[in-house]
């Protein structure tokens, strides 16, 4: 499924993050940058060891990254330029600023990929497997915050989420829809 907002296409695919040649590919990652299962674990696993060199140094200058924030670095053996690391909330039940955490996470993820030059930018659905965040919750607000990015205008030509299941490709397809119905267009 494809739509256009502002001049960037917003693009659905059922896949594997790690196999999507692109300019740059987002990590859904813990606050200590040191790797995990999941995305993160796929991640580097095919990016290998340089990617997590550098998160270490990262670390050693930040110590620990925030949840909605983004850090940049080199994607290794992977088919990008770069993985933009970002830590989404954990799902505590939907009133403990989760969403606006989610949102962040995708707003400054986009933000980190155009400060790099990226024009195509991979993104997989943020909290939704070991942080738990219920998948149609999360697919409502992580393409409404993309969404709105973009028509507000954006130097990215792709934005593809990169769905794991045909379950969560269908919920992220029906936000979308809902999103276009609520004049998001
Ligand atoms: N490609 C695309 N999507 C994937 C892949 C993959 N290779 N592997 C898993 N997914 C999907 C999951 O099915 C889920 O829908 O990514 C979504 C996010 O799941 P997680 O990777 O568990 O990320 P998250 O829920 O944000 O939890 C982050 O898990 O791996 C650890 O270190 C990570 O502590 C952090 C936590």
């Amino acid at each position: 499924m494809e739509r256009r907002f502002g001049s960037t296409r917003l693009v659905l695919v059922q896949g594997d993050i790690t196999r999507q040649a692109v300019d740059a590919v987002v990590n859904a990652a813990n606050g200590s940058l040191l790797g995990g299962g999941g995305v993160d674990g796929a991640i580097h696993r095919a990016g290998g060891p340089a990617i997590l060199q550098e998160c270490r140094e990262l670390v050693k200058r930040i110590g620990r990254l925030p949840p909605g924030q983004a850090v940049v670095t080199t994607a290794g053996r992977l088919p990008a330029r770069h993985v933009i690391h970002t830590v989404g909330p954990v799902w505590r039940g939907g009133d403990r600023g989760e969403p606006a955490l989610l949102a962040s996470a995708y707003r400054e993820s986009l933000a980190r990929a155009e400060e790099a030059g990226c024009r195509t930018v991979a993104v997989p659905s943020i909290s939704t497997g070991a942080y738990g965040y219920p998948v149609d919750l999360a697919a409502e607000v992580a393409l409404g915050a993309v969404a709105g990015r973009l028509a507000a205008g954006s130097p990215l030509e792709e934005v593809r989420f990169v769905l794991f299941s045909t379950g969560d490709l269908a919920a992220y397809e029906t936000a979308l829809d809902l999103l276009e119905v609520a004049g998001g267009r």
